[in-house]
Parts: C-alpha cells; structure tokens; sequence
C-alpha cells in the first residue's frame, strides 16, 4: 500500500512539474484528487487493509494529497506568474515613440477664399445674405432686366426644374429678394452655389460658385464703386494692386464694367500668368439698373447703388495659382492638403 501510494505521488508529481499550462494542471488535479481519481481510489479501498494499519493508510493518502496540492499550488502560481510576464512583454508601450497626429484635415481652397472675401466684406460693415440654389425664373433673370427673348438668357443655359423654376445660373437673384424685403439702406454680400449647362474644361463646371454684392443707399456714385472696389483688390491681392474698369454689358447694371486687377505675379509688367497683358479680370460690375429698382419696388429717383458679382472658383485658382479648377472639385487629398 505504502508503494502504491508512493507510485501515485511521484507520478503526480513529474506531471505537475511538466506542465506547461494552467488547464493542464487542472486535469491533473481531478485525475489525483477528484471524486474518481487516484488517491481517492486508495480510500476506497480501505476496506481491504487491516483495521490496526488504517489510520496510518489514512495519514498517509492526507500527507499525499497535501503534498500533491502544494504542488500544484506552487505550479499553479509560477505559470500564472510566467503567463503575465509574457502578456505584459507582449503589450509592451513604447512611450518614446512619436504619437500619431489628430487627422482633422483642413479647408477647402474655396472655403479658404470664401472666407477671406467674407472677412474683407463684413469688414466694410457688409452683412451677409444667402439665397435659394433653386430659383424661380423670374428672380433669376425677369427681374434682373433679363425679359424672355433676351439673349442673355441663352448665353446662361440652365438646368430647367419646370418651365418656371431653374437652378440659379447666378447669385444675381439674391439682389432682387434682398431689395423686395424693403429695408433700406443695403450692403451686403451673398456667397453661394451657381448652375449652368456648361461642359467641364479647366475653366468651367457645370456647377460653381459666386459671391454677389449689392449697396443701395441715397448719393451712391460710381465713385463708391470704384473706391470699394480698389479696396477690396488690395486686401485681397495686396496693398500695391492697381484696379482698372472697362466698359461692359450687364442687362441688371448701367453703366457696367468688368474690373481688372495688375497681374500680382509680376506687378503689371506682363508674364505667363496674366498672358503678357499685366492684368487679370476678376469681377462684373455696375450701376443698378432703374428698372430693376422699378421691378423691386425700390424709387430709383431716391435710391441709387451698385453692384458686382465675383466667381469664387477663379479667386482660388488665382490666389493659389491653380490652372485647373478640375482639381478644385476632385477632392483629392494630396492635392488639397497643399493649400
Ligand atoms: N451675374 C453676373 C454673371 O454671372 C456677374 C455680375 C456682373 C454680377 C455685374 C453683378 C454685376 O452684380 O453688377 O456673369
């Protein structure tokens, strides 16, 4: 009995010592201690040892059994121990390591643009207004002076929604709904998206934006214009901009202009970037137009004003000297990131 007991603890021993995980030590457990295991088995046969020898059998299986849990305790332990360390090795953080930035990307160009004409504009005491993408028909050229049959009205081909409404080939409009509204003086700004049925090239889109102006007010002269105007280049393109106006036609404006700016990029002497001519158009625009005072309810004999209307897209590729504006819409980041 003695060496069967013997037999049992070594044996358990060497497999506890083997062990190489946590679950193994479990089954090795319930194969000597448990209800079915070995040492459990001994006591059970009990019975068959001599009255006299049984307490000392029974001391003998506890001594067994006690060394056996110790064992595996100790075991149990080192593995776990052992299994930590190599979690922890496993996770190690390297703190020297540089962290990895916040993505939070950055504007748009033509947001940037957007919001530098927006900072000159409301630095003049403008406000800004917005209107509808989709207009009627009549705000977007009735009355602006453009009357069915106008040929104005084809050089703006539009998409049509019904025979009424159209997607606004211009931010115009907003000069009308603004005057409607009746309050006097006026100065504001109107940024927004425009439409045309234009196929794409590098200069056009059948989708862009501008930024209309509109000051209505009492003694409003030409002089205002040109003074706002000028202004507005040299904030925009720098203190030595030199602006020069000539002679257009806008139905909505008289007398009208389209301003020029001195080529910034080589001061007006003439290069590859202004074609050799040593400015650069910019912008349309003029003298309200009396009927267009008359058609919003607005005394022309009273009032006077001036209005302009800048492409957007075309102030962000001149400022950042993109000649493309495709690349304004592709929405590639390593484009957009340089700016
Ligand atoms: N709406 C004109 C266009 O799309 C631009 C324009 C020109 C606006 C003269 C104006 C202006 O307000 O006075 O071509």
């Amino acid at each position: 009995m003695k060496e069967r007991l013997e037999k049992i603890k070594e044996e358990a021993l060497k497999q506890i010592e083997s062990s190489e995980a946590l679950d193994k030590l479990n089954d090795i457990r319930v194969a000597y201690l448990g209800k079915k295991g070995e040492l459990t088995s001994v006591l059970k046969g009990m019975k068959d040892v001599a009255p006299e020898d049984r307490p000392k059998v029974g001391q003998m299986v506890n001594e067994a059994r006690e060394i056996i849990e110790a064992k595996l305790e100790e075991t149990r332990q080192a593995l776990a121990r052992k299994a930590r360390e190599a979690q922890m090795k496993a996770e190690i953080i390297d703190v020297t390591l540089p962290a990895r930035k916040a993505n939070v990307g950055h504007s748009h160009p033509n947001t940037v643009a957007l919001e530098e004409l927006e900072r000159i504009f409301v630095g003049m005491g403008y406000e800004v207004v917005e209107g509808p993408e989709i207009e009627y028909d009549e705000y977007n050229f009735t009355k602006l002076n453009i009357p069915e049959g106008h040929p104005a009205k084809d050089e703006q081909d539009t998409f049509y929604i019904n025979k009424d409404i159209v997607l606004r080939t211009q931010t115009s409009p907003v000069q009308a709904r603004t005057m409607e509204k009746g309050k006097l003086p006026i100065r504001m700004i109107s940024p927004g998206r425009v439409f045309r049925s234009d196929e794409v090239d590098a200069t056009h889109s059948p989708s862009f934006h501008q930024v209309e102006g509109l000051v209505i007010d009492k003694n409003i002269t030409f002089a205002d214009l040109k003074g706002t105007l000028a202004e507005f280049a040299k904030e925009l393109f720098g203190e030595d901009t030199k602006v020069k106006f000539r002679p257009h036609h806008f139905p909505f404006t008289e007398p009208s202009a389209e301003m020029d700016v001195s080529c910034f990029k080589c001061g007006g002497k003439g290069c590859r970037f202004c074609k050799g001519t040593g400015w650069i158009e910019i912008l349309g625009c003029g003298m309200v137009h009396p009927h267009v005072f008359e058609m919003c309810g607005i005394d022309p004999e009273v009032y006077t004003g001036f209005a302009f209307g800048v492409g957007l897209e075309r102030i962000a590729l001149l400022k950042y000297e993109i000649d493309d504006m495709r690349l304004l819409y592709e929405n590639d980041v390593r484009f957009l990131k340089q700016f």
